[in-house]
């Protein structure tokens, strides 16, 4: 398959997709949004393939929701911001759903909806540097679509710190809050990932398909036309075109302080 702003890479077993807009920081453009569904989609349907490792390419693994784009959604019919919103959603359900072992290596930072990729995948490796953020509020948005697969991995304690401050949290806060397994030394990725692989690989991939299964039975999570989809999409689409979201995102790309700071 051709994708422009993702590698896909196969192997015996495994797949290696790379995020690669490396120079907004992997930041999720609707175009990367696609892309990686229809990844997952495409990987999810073959047999061959038991493992994916999601990865970002240069400095970060994703910044999170391109801001440039979600800003330009003022210019946009309602019902066309709507259902842009719901693409991202559709983007955190498709991993949530999938029935391979997914695991994601985070380094650099890990910002706002990248958490939504994490928090919807199975085992999380993050370089101990990774910088984490639900950056949301600062920038007059909420963490909205993200929120069902985040506030189901690390509770409501740690989301309502973590969301209403927007403050940096290191990667051993990460695991201290659950949303990682393991913390590691530049370099050491590659083989605790291998290590995360080969248990897998032990496991029969049906058993793990119906095992992910029961995990969204007991969390309650396996609904897969939970109305929470669309109502959170909603909150986006609202709050990207509201005064406060459009002066956020200008603010950042003008290198200033909101006018509420
Ligand atoms: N959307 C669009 N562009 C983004 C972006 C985003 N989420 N994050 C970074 N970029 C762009 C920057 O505007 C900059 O563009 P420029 O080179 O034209 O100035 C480029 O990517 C590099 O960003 P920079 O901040 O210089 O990189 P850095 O390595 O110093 O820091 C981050 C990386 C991820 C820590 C920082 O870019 C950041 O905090 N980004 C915002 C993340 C955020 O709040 N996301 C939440 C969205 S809801």
């Amino acid at each position: 398959m051709e994708f422009t702003t993702i590698k896909v890479q196969l192997g015996e077993s495994m797949a290696w997709i790379n995020l690669d807009r490396p120079e907004v920081r992997n930041a999720l453009n609707d175009a990367m949004i696609s892309e990686l569904t229809e990844a997952f989609d495409w990987l999810n349907s073959r047999d061959d393939i038991r493992v994916i490792i999601l990865k970002g390419n240069g400095k970060c693994f994703c910044a999170g929701a391109d801001l440039d784009y979600m800003k330009a959604m003022a210019n946009y019919s309602y019902p066309q911001n709507l259902d842009d919103a719901q693409k991202l959603s559709k983007l955190f359900q498709t991993i949530h759903f999938c029935d391979k072992a997914v695991i994601v290596c985070v380094h650099g930072a890990c910002i706002g909806g990248a958490n939504g990729i994490v928090s919807a995948a199975d085992i999380v490796i993050a370089e101990k540097e990774t910088k984490f953020a639900f950056t949301e509020v600062r920038l007059g948005l909420t963490p909205a679509t993200i929120s069902p697969f985040v506030v189901a991995k690390i509770g409501l304690t740690h989301a309502k710190e973590l969301m209403l401050t927007g403050r940096r949290f290191t990667a051993e806060e990460a695991k201290t809050f659950g949303l990682v397994n393991a913390v590691v030394a530049e370099g050491e990725m590659i083989d605790i990932e291998r290590q995360y692989i080969d248990h897998f690989l032990h496991a029969s991939p049906d058993a793990i398909a119906e095992c992910k299964n029961l995990l969204r039975m007991v969390t309650c999570t396996d609904d897969r036309f939970n109305p929470i989809y669309l109502l959170t999409s909603e909150a986006i689409a609202n709050q990207r075109i509201s005064e406060a979201g459009q002066e956020g995102m200008a603010a950042f790309f003008e290198k200033r302080k909101p006018n509420w700071e």
